[in-house]
């Protein structure tokens, strides 16, 4: 397996069946591929494209040590003003419920922990991404409402600035609509807050 600078083994303690390792890097082809064939399946994400998965955003993947393949990927959307966003947090299907969801998110947390970002991460009610989240110490906002009441600097930046940065892309504006068509979506989300001051390390 190639070495990069960037990475971090994550033990075979817990609930982890076998080691791996995390490494912040693009997708390959075959991976990307994977993951967003499986994401554009999914209810609970509006996606990202191919490119970004292949090195237009901050990626993550979690492989085995023993041959490589990849069992999860999480994606950060860095926006302006020090924000940020954790997009993705992608747990292939054949891999989930094995511990790796909350190995892969406390790993990328772990090598941010020293960029001074404000962390967002949306999740759907009803995912196992709100305990994930609370866990690692991200506050829970019911929804966007909730999480901007009385900070005028939070609205600003997320009813205009996150928005546009945002929908500049056709793809999620395709996907929305198609998962609204042909998944029922509504794209009701919960908000999770972190500054990563705060990651304990
Ligand atoms: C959310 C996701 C990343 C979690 O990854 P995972 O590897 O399946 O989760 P883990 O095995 O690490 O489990 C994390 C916790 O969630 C719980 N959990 C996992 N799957 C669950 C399920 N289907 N229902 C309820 N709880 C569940 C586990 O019990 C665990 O809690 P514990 O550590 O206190 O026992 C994965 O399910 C996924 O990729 N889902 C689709 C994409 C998505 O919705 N991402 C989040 C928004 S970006």
């Amino acid at each position: 397996m190639p070495a990069y600078s960037d990475s971090v083994s994550i033990g075979a303690a817990g609930p982890v069946p076998v080691e791996c390792v995390l490494q912040r890097r693009p997708l390959t082809r075959a991976e990307a591929d994977e993951v967003v064939a499986q994401i554009r399946r999914s209810p609970k994400i509006t996606g990202y494209s191919r490119s970004e998965w292949r090195g237009r955003r901050d990626t993550f993947a979690l492989v085995r040590r023993d041959g490589g393949e990849l069992v999860g990927a999480l994606l950060v959307h860095h926006l302006v003003g020090g924000w940020a966003e954790i997009a993705v947090v992608f747990v292939l299907e054949e891999h989930r419920g094995r511990g790796y969801g909350r190995q892969l998110l406390a790993g990328a947390l772990d090598m941010m922990a020293d960029t001074r970002k404000r962390l967002l991460l949306f999740y759907s009610e009803g995912s196992p991404m709100g305990a994930l989240a609370r866990d690692h110490g991200f506050g829970i906002h019911a929804d966007e409402d909730a999480f901007v009441r009385g900070m005028p600097g939070r609205r600003i930046f997320l009813k205009y600035v996150y928005k546009f940065q945002w929908l500049c892309s056709f793809y999620r504006i395709r996907e929305m609509r198609r998962k609204r068509r042909e998944l029922d979506c509504t794209f009701d989300f919960k908000v999770a807050f972190l500054h990563t001051e705060g990651i304990k390390k």
